[in-house]
């Protein structure tokens, strides 16, 4: 029987032949995820005692670096970060811990989890064992964690049943050395008894070896399971199954359509799971929100994540229940073990409450309230002035021209306003991989003002290293001759509170950048959802406490307020926006809005047609109806910079839609062609309104979320998208990737491959 008191040391944890043992009898590990630092201390042990509600038996963590080790070297595991705390209170309400302390641990947050400060060093590689330096920050901190966790394993009497080794790290290299790196100083940390585990995907879990570890798979809801562990069962024969993390929904970017999981097609293949008894994490059982300037962001296609991080978890972001944790209640609680009961439901200890609209007289412009300038007389990204996050302003004294010029910008990194004169004349958007700017004529020298706005940091892929602010130099285009600029002046807007909060208040209007202060009177607490609608862009602390980023863009227009952060009496509310308002009030809302896109753009894209007449394919060829990467290899090696998939029909005879979840070109050395700079040009059909299955789906690297034409449509086959990769390319052949879950629309069958050195006919 299962030893629920897990104080007693009696428990023991074993990976057996084909199944977990716990307590030496078949035990099938039924994880949620839930990440301490996107819950408020006060709320940890109701979210862990809703996971138990809910049906598991394990609750599973990320460790986060970089709120850990704001400063090297010093380390906070205290109040907020105290994880130690947050273990205890799994073992407290009797259930089990995995911990991944990373260092990497992408989770839609900044950088994947590593400091910032890292970026300081000019030439830093990640998640390499060539960079002696990362290696050497990540041995000293997982360390510290050990110091912290190692105490916790179940065979000390704990709750901690595995540690994870990395994250994914089958999605980025093959290095099983690296891999082995990090293991041994896993063990070293101080995790010395504990199973260890590794997780990738079906696709890439075979990249490399790592001895001594369990390996699970990730996927997402509405998973084929039989598919998905079939290549995994050939290769680990005798190894438990295990889904390392299921998705139950998933995170949303700026600008794009919110991410929703059908609550059948989840439960189909959770069921799929239970009935085989394979184990799982649920990721996430309660994703809450990404405070402050945490969230992170997708590339390519630069995407950064939202601040709401509701992710369409069985739990919402304000802590309170939804269908699908009802639906998964109810399908778990059929699958108990010996000894496991279901336990009641607890209240949320929060209200959800409406606050009338707060009105802002008080307003501080950025440019009347600079700090103190630095000078750098090369243009340098944020990091090199010390500052992590937030905001930089680059000045500049243009001379004099009588002549149309132009500005280069290398690379925005992530949204920019340029002034002449603090006159706002433009705005560049990484997202549209916007970098030039025409100037006016100005007969007299003119100061030149750059405001970038970093947002989230890559936490994904090769993008990671992914300094903010202007990252490279800027150019001043005259008579098509490039000068760099130099000698700056450098204004740090760092997120700190006590930052926003010296600033010279007054009553009058203001347009541009500016600070905004209000107060509001409370007589309850409890959350509330402060909607932003009105606003441009930027980051609103309460109380103190930054509650995140908001862009009028959508698909998010509210900011989540737990209750613990307001009080009965006065509170303090300060809005730092750069894009500007177009009305100065908030109001409480007494229900999040997550799907509200508003266009800042028209998509041009959308409505040209292409034109392949006279165009020649260099393979015309089909998929199978396998769930694996299929290479096609073109009979010479080709060259050009643009090119076109066409789709020709489906896998089912009647479809009419097209659906691919990943393609990659293979270059003359045999390898993948980068995808970071591809810019989709056109797509005949793409699915952005009611979700996110833009044609840059394509490319993002992520198998689970395809490129799918607009279902519904009269339009049928072909399909087509056109890429530009930005430069010329010589390609020997071209890989697919049909979308793996049970539902077939679109997946792919005949399709025809175009490379041209020009762009095609868009018109
Ligand atoms: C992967 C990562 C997680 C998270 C999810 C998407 O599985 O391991 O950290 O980024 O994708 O939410």
């Amino acid at each position: 029987m299962l030893n629920t008191d897990l104080t007693a040391q009696t428990n023991t944890f074993e990976v057996g032949k084909n199944t977990f043992l716990m307590n030496g009898k078949p035990f099938v590990i039924r994880a949620g995820e839930l990440h301490y630092t996107r819950i408020p201390r006060q709320y940890w042990e109701n979210r862990i005692q809703l996971l138990k509600a809910m049906g598991m038996n394990t609750v599973c963590i990320y460790l986060f670096w970089n709120i850990h080790e704001q400063t090297p070297g010093v380390y906070d595991f205290t109040g907020q970060n105290d994880v130690a705390e947050f273990v205890r209170l799994i073992q407290k309400n009797g259930m089990f811990c995995i911990v991944r302390p990373g260092p990497y641990v992408c989770a839609e947050w900044d950088m994947g989890g590593l400091p910032w400060w890292l970026l300081k060093k000019k030439d830093l590689q990640v998640r390499r064992k060539s960079d002696a330096y990362f290696m050497e920050q990540t041995a000293k901190y997982l360390k510290k964690t050990g110091e912290i966790l190692a105490p916790l394993q179940i065979q000390n009497g704990g709750p901690i049943i595995m540690v994870q080794v990395e994250n994914e790290y089958g999605t980025w290299g093959s290095d099983g050395k690296y891999m082995e790196m990090m293991r041994d100083n896993i063990r070293e940390a101080g995790y010395d008894k504990v199973n260890l585990i590794r997780c990738d995907w079906s696709s890439n879990f075979f990249k490399y070896n790592l001895p001594g570890v369990t390996n699970a798979l990730n996927f997402g809801a509405g998973s084929n399971i039989d598919d998905q562990f079939r290549r995994f069962k050939e290769i680990n024969p005798e190894s438990p199954l295990m889904c390392g993390e299921y998705w139950t929904g998933w995170f949303d970017q700026w600008g794009r359509a919110h991410e929703t999981r059908d609550v059948n097609s989840f439960i189909g293949s959770l069921k799929d799971m239970m009935d085989r008894k394979i184990s799982f994490s649920l990721y996430m059982a309660h994703g809450g929100t990404t405070f402050g300037q945490w969230a992170g962001a997708n590339a390519p296609a630069y995407a950064p994540t939202t601040s709401s991080y509701d992710y369409n978890a069985p739990i919402d972001e304000a802590g309170n229940p939804t269908d699908k944790f009802y639906a998964i209640r109810n399908l778990l609680k059929n699958y108990l073990q010996e000894g496991e009961v279901l336990t009641d439901i607890p209240a949320n200890p929060e209200k959800i409450i409406s606050v009338p609209e707060i009105k802002f007289t008080q307003v501080a412009a950025v440019f009347s309230n600079l700090p103190e300038p630095k000078k750098s007389e090369l243009i340098q990204p944020m990091e090199f002035f010390d500052q992590g996050w937030g905001t930089i302003i680059y000045r500049n004294t243009l001379p004099a021209s009588n002549k149309k010029q132009k500005l280069i910008l290398k690379d925005v990194h992530d949204w920019a306003v340029v002034y002449i004169n603090g006159k706002a004349i433009a705005t560049l958007d990484r997202r549209k991989g916007e970098n030039t700017v025409d100037l006016p004529i100005f007969k007299k020298a003119s100061q030149l003002d750059i405001l970038v706005e970093g947002m989230g940091r890559v936490n994904y892929g090769e993008a990671i290293i992914d300094r903010k602010g202007i990252t490279d130099k800027v150019m001043l285009v005259t008579d098509n001759v490039q000068t760099e600029l130099k000698n700056w002046l450098v204004y740090n807007l760092p997120v700190d509170y006590n930052f926003q909060i010296n600033k010279k208040f007054n009553r009058k209007a203001v347009a541009g950048p500016a600070w905004y202060k209000a107060t509001f009177q409370l007589t309850e607490t409890g959350y509330t959802f402060l909607d932003m609608s009105s606003w441009g862009k930027g980051m609103v602390w309460v109380n103190g406490h930054n509650m995140g980023r908001f862009w009028k863009i959508g698909p998010t227009q509210t900011l989540c307020v737990p209750g613990c952060y307001l009080k009965k009496g006065e509170n303090e509310i300060v809005v730092f926006d750069i894009a500007g308002p177009s009305k100065t009030v908030i109001a409480g809302l007494n229900h999040p809005i997550l799907d509200k896109i508003v266009k800042d753009e028209a998509e041009g894209k959308k409505t040209k047609t292409l034109n392949l007449n006279g165009a020649n394919p260099v393979v015309a060829a089909s998929l199978t109806d396998k769930n694996e990467w299929q290479t096609v290899n073109f009979e010479e090696t080709v060259s050009g910079r643009y090119f076109c998939i066409e789709v020709m029909n489906a896998q089912d005879a009647n479809d009419n839609a097209a659906s691919l979840a990943e393609m990659e070109l293979i270059g003359e050395d045999g390898n993948t062609v980068s995808a970071l700079n591809w810019k989709v040009v056109f797509a005949d059909s793409e699915e952005t309104t009611k979700y996110a299955n833009g044609a840059d789906k394509l490319f993002d690297k992520q198998e689970s979320v395809v490129w799918q034409t607009k279902l519904g449509e009269k339009k049928g086959f072909p399909h087509t998208v056109v890429i530009d990769m930005g430069k010329e390319v010589k390609l020997k052949g071209v890989k697919l990737l049909n979308r793996a879950d049970k539902n077939r629309r679109g997946k792919v069958k005949d399709f025809r491959f175009y490379l041209q050195k020009q762009t095609f006919k868009i018109q």
